[in-house]
Formats: structure tokens, C-alpha cells, sequence
């Protein structure tokens, strides 16, 4: 049996998974059969992520930007893909191909806010493969990479109608909080470091 990924969660991972080449490469193989890749976001996939996107429906765009989008600009597309790894950091799951060959069926992003030590994330994990563990498996990386950074907190912003980004931060042990400036918004924190511990971060 292959090792599996820590989903720092008391529940068993549902995607099962091995390393391939590389520190954050995996390959995941889901319960219904089907294999995919979890690896690095690649500038590559700009063009596979903006074909695609017109796939995903009005309420995972609007859970995941928080107001309606119509279409990936290609410059929106390039920023999402292109990461300046000193500051950010992005998954993808995608098929076990190339990038620029394989569609991507979900991605998690950390970006540092700069000058702090705290990270925002975003995830989706589109419809053709949600319910799955990947989800839960994905923010779990996010939260490693976090760790290895010596970060002190991720958050992110999430529609409080959705439950299902809301119980997977509860079950992560983050903490919500209500934006008094942003009425329908809940910012979900993990602390990742005791308050007053500091050190140095990882470039
Ligand atoms: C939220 C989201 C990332 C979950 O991804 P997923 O791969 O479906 O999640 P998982 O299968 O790993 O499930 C993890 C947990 O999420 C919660 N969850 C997932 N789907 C749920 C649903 N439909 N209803 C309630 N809770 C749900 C559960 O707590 C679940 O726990 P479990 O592991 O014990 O089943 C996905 O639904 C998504 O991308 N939504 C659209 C974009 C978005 O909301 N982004 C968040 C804001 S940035």
C-alpha cells in the first residue's frame, strides 16, 4: 500500500495516493477507479483552465471568486498560473498528462499577502470530481506548504452560504469570523504558529 498524504483531519483519506517525481507530485487514485495527478500549477495550463472553464457552473465560479465571472481573461489566466514561488504556491489536480495536454479539474492557491506572514487561499475543485476527498486532500497540502514557509496563518473568504467550504474549514480546525464590512462574507483563519513565536521564514 502506497503512503498516503496527512489530511491532518481524524478522518481516513478517501484518495488514495503515491509520490511521483518531485516534492508536491502525487498520483491519486479516486474511488470510483479513476487516476489523476495532484502537482504544481504549470504556465501550461493557462490554456487548458481557460477552454475548460466555461464548464464549471455559475455557483462553484461564484463560491470560488466571490461574485460572477464570465470568462478567464488570458491575463487573468497567466497571473493565476504563472506563481512567483517565493510568495505563492498552487495545485493543481489534472489528468495524468502533460500540462498543456491534460485538463485540470481543480486547483488550490496560497499567496502570501506581502510584508506579513499570513497567506490567503482559494480552492475549487470542480463538479466532475468533487465529493471526493480532494478537497480536503488539496487544502491539506495548502497547509503544509503554509508549515514549511513558517507562516503564522492562512485565511480565506467564503460565501456563507457554502456549507461545504465552511464545514471543511471547521473540520480543519479553522476559525470563522464575520467581516462587519462584508455582510455575506465569513473569513475562515487557521493559526499555524503560537503568538509570540517567530522565526525566520523559508524563502
Ligand atoms: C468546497 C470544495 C473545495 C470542497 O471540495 P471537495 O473535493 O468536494 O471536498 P471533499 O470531498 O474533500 O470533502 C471535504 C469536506 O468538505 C465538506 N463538504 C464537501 N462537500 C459538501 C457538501 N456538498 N455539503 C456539505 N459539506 C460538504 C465536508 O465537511 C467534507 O468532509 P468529509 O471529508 O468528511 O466528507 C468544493 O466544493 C468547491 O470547490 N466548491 C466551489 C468553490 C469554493 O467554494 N471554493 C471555496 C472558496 S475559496
Amino acid at each position: 500500500m502506497p503512503p498516503s498524504v496527512p489530511t491532518l483531519s481524524h478522518r481516513a483519506p478517501r484518495v488514495r495516493s503515491e509520490p511521483l517525481s518531485g516534492r508536491w507530485t502525487r498520483r491519486l487514485l479516486l474511488d470510483d477507479g479513476r487516476v489523476l495527478w495532484l502537482r504544481p500549477i504549470d504556465p501550461a495550463d493557462a490554456e487548458p483552465i481557460r477552454q475548460t472553464f466555461p464548464l464549471l457552473s455559475p455557483e462553484e465560479i461564484r463560491m470560488r471568486f466571490l461574485h460572477p465571472i464570465k470568462e478567464l481573461t488570458p491575463d487573468l489566466v497567466r497571473r493565476l498560473t504563472t506563481i512567483d514561488p517565493a510568495h505563492q504556491f498552487a495545485l493543481v489536480v489534472s489528468e495524468p498528462l502533460p500540462p498543456g495536454e491534460a485538463l485540470v479539474g481543480a486547483v488550490a492557491r496560497l499567496a502570501i499577502d506581502v510584508g506579513t506572514s499570513r497567506a490567503e487561499f482559494a480552492i475549487l475543485v470542480s463538479h466532475f470530481i468533487a465529493g471526493k476527498g480532494l478537497g480536503r486532500l488539496l487544502m491539506a497540502q495548502l497547509i503544509r506548504w503554509a508549515r514549511l514557509k513558517r507562516l503564522d496563518e492562512i485565511y480565506g473568504d467564503v460565501l456563507d452560504e457554502n456549507t461545504a467550504m465552511l464545514e471543511l474549514a471547521d473540520s480543519l480546525g479553522f476559525q470563522r469570523e464575520v467581516l462587519p464590512d462584508d455582510p455575506g462574507i465569513i473569513r475562515v483563519r487557521l493559526t499555524l504558529r503560537a503568538a509570540g513565536k517567530t522565526s525566520p521564514r523559508r524563502r
